[in-house]
């Protein structure tokens, strides 16, 4: 173990974001749009879905070099079946200081009521869930399946019941589409426990038709939430996370913004992304990612796996929001596309 790995600009490797499948119930529009996601998408074949197994072994590669906090995505990452026996594999995992990982995961909510309990029993330590809006129709047609507010809000309840809170909730907020409901969604999750995060709309994938126009940027939305709760400014929590906090000075809790296109947090970027099939990519607006499981199916140990994730974290100089243009389709004159964000989880 090394724990020392840094990459080109000297960020250690701390989080690994672990995308468990490529499939979702929910049709965001900004994700997965039904025109492109429809019934005949290919989506990946079992056969090369990473087996739990295979996701354990090289989970504890990227331990080894000092990843601390695990997050299970998909698409929808409680789709994917017994979920719990890797959660139950995945807890038996010690960072380099001999501690428990930070386990955790990103859904949609949709089958969270059903599942919270066993989550939490299988060693799950908290969860956050995505929410675009209170309300109903405006909540209906982004997620684009009529999936219904109160359901998600169900899900919330009983991961807090659980055990697995505080719950982070993600609320993406598009202009036009759903800005309108910040401030109900701010009212919503005020003096609760739990801490609503807005995110800014990114030009991940090829598909979601991004343009600047569309972002509202963090500060435009601290300063409508601060107007009606006035917020104070809060340290973050580590160094690299993604969200700036703010409280409410009332001690109504806690919300924050995630500003990926204003203001980029790629300098202490300490995230690496494992796909669904086992490829591994070190920035979320990669256009290639690197096979690891060949090396897992052709046989190699343990140490040359090791190797080879230190090799292509050293090897690593990704800090594409920082350097983002203002360019409509974030994609004019390269011919490279972008990984789905359904593919490798935001
Ligand atoms: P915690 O701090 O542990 O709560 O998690 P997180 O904020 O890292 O994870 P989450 O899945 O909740 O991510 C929130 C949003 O931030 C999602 O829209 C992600 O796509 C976005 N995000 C997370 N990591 C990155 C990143 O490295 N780069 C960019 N540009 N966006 C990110
Ligand atoms: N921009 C910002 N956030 C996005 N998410 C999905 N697509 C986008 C996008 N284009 C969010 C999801 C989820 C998190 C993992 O990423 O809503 O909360
Ligand atoms: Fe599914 Fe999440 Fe994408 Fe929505 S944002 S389509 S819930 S993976
Ligand atoms: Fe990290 Fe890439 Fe996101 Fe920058 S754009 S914060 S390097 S994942």
């Amino acid at each position: 173990p090394t724990g020392e790995l840094r990459d080109r600009l000297a960020r250690p490797l701390r989080d690994l974001r672990i995308s468990i499948t490529d499939r979702c119930n929910f049709r965001c529009v900004y994700c997965m749009p039904k025109e492109v996601f429809d019934k005949d998408y290919q989506y990946l074949p079992h056969s090369s879905l990473l087996t739990f197994e295979e996701i354990t072994r090289l989970a504890r590669q990227f331990v080894a070099h000092g990843v601390e906090k695990i997050r299970l995505t998909g698409g929808e990452p409680l789709l994917r079946k017994n979920i719990e026996r890797l959660i139950e594999m995945l807890t038996a995992l010690r960072t380099v200081d001999g501690k428990p990982l930070d386990l955790t995961l990103t859904t949609n909510g949709s089958l969270l009521a059903r599942k919270a309990k066993s989550l939490k029993a299988a060693g799950l330590q908290r969860v956050t869930v995505s929410l675009d809006a209170l309300d109903d129709a405006t909540f209906r047609a982004m997620n684009d399946v009529d999936f219904a507010v109160a359901d998600v809000l169900e899900g919330i309840e009983a991961a807090h019941d659980a055990g697995l809170g505080p719950i982070k909730v993600n609320m993406v907020v598009k202009a036009g589409t759903n800005e309108q409901e910040i401030l109900p969604m701010a009212r919503h999750f005020h003096g609760t426990p739990h801490i609503l995060r807005f995110i800014e709309f990114m030009d991940v994938g090829a598909s979601n038709g991004w343009n600047m126009k569309d972002v509202i940027p963090s500060a435009e939305i601290v300063r409508r939430i601060h107007a009606e709760l006035p917020l104070v400014q809060v340290d973050p929590n580590y160094t690299g996370e993604t969200a700036a906090r703010w409280r409410y000075a009332d001690g109504g809790g806690e919300v924050g913004v995630i500003s990926s296109v204003t203001q980029a947090f790629c300098r202490d970027c300490t995230r690496a992304r494992l796909s669904t099939e086992g490829k591994l990519y070190t920035c979320l607006f990669a256009t290639q990612g690197h096979d690891l499981r060949a090396l897992l199916r052709d046989g190699h140990s343990d140490e040359e796996l090791a190797a080879a994730v230190g090799a292509l974290w050293q090897a690593r100089g990704d800090r594409y929001s920082e350097l983002r243009t203002i360019n409509t389709d974030g994609l004019s004159g390269s011919a490279a596309r972008k990984v789905e964000m359904s593919y490798i989880g935001g």
